[in-house]
């Protein structure tokens, strides 16, 4: 775990909500108040709003709605993931920026945030629109698993994101095959899985995660609007990004050892438990054609079996899929 810097251990004893006198930020982190004062002036350019008075000291009265790293670090469980923290206020793709730092070698759990994408990434070679107060993440993942492994990273990916929403949300999230969050039957986030792998072994793995949290109405655009919606919107208040994505974090984790120890059964366990597609009847789009059926359950690689109006069972390994509500 990285060591908590000057600015984060001031944070953390801001954090406590009581009045923090300029000696006990000094003493705790060893700086002179002078030094104290300094970050304290670096945090309120940040947007932390912290009042400040004679013979009391600081009050931290209010955080930015930012992803800033040292927020995301602050109070994290994890052993590796978000020890590394990218964050850019603006990129072309996070996707694009991890594969570059992965290839120059940057360690697992390594994390790319950003507060804008201008050419966001979407599954099926498709773009993403990153909406204003989303999250766009992506991890680096160097797992020493072989690549018939890689099918379950998305559904991995959905069960602690949808896993943490609903810890930090009273909104009830659920998973459709194979990448999608949804509440209600409506997007609020996606995952995009890319690879760098040779036959018999991952090189590295770069999951990406787009969520809608605090995207005001006038910010979903027009043409998606009854596709798509915000944490927000869905729960009619504002929640802190960075909570969730630690709660994300913290979770895979769990899960990503739990994988390494036992396969992908607990997994798939618990996406079957958050899934809005099994026993449906599905629509299958793919680039090859359309394809109906009853969605009778998923494999242990988490490829989606389809029951055709013949009886026939097919394995679809990938698409997007329309479910059709009872
Ligand atoms: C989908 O098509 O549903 C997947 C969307 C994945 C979007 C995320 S946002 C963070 C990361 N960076 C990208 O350019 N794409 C992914």
């Amino acid at each position: 775990m990285q060591s908590a810097s000057k600015k984060e251990i001031i944070l953390k004893t801001l954090k406590s909500g009581n009045w923090i006198s300029g000696e006990v930020l000094a003493i705790r982190t060893g700086i002179t108040r002078t030094g104290v004062w300094k970050h304290i002036q670096g945090l309120k350019q940040e947007g932390y709003q912290i009042k400040s008075q004679n013979g009391l000291g600081y009050k931290l009265l209010a955080v930015p709605d930012k992803i800033l790293p040292h927020e995301i670090r602050t109070g994290l469980k994890t052993k590796i993931l978000g020890t590394a923290i990218e964050y850019q206020p603006s990129v072309p793709s996070t996707q694009e920026l991890a594969w570059e730092l992965a290839l120059q070698g940057a360690p697992e759990g390594t994390i790319v945030l950003a507060e804008q994408q201008t050419n966001g990434r979407g599954r099926l070679t498709r773009s993403w629109q990153s909406l204003p107060g989303a999250i766009a993440l992506s991890l680096i993942l160097r797992p020493r698993l072989a690549p018939d492994h890689l099918p379950i990273f998305p559904l991995l990916t959905g069960v602690t994101m949808a896993q943490a929403i609903n810890q930090e949300t009273a909104l009830n999230c659920q998973l459709k095959w194979p990448n999608d969050l949804m509440v209600g039957n409506k997007k609020i986030g996606g995952i995009l899985s890319e690879v760098s792998a040779e036959p018999d072994q991952i090189n590295f793995l770069i999951i990406g995660l787009g969520l809608n949290v605090n995207t005001p109405p006038q910010h979903i655009p027009h043409d998606l609007k009854d596709k798509a919606t915000s944490l927000y919107l869905a729960g009619k208040q504002i929640f802190p990004r960075s909570r969730i994505i630690q709660s994300f974090l913290e979770r895979f984790e769990k899960l990503f050892d739990l994988l390494k120890s036992q396969g992908p059964a607990p997994i798939l366990e618990q996406w079957k438990a958050l899934n809005n597609t099994l026993g449906k009847e599905v629509e299958i789009m793919r680039p090859s054609g359309s394809i109906h059926g009853l969605a009778k359950g998923i494999d242990n690689k988490g490829q989606l079996i389809l029951e055709l109006s013949s009886g026939a069972l097919e394995t679809i390994i990938a698409g997007d899929v329309k479910v059709h509500q009872a």
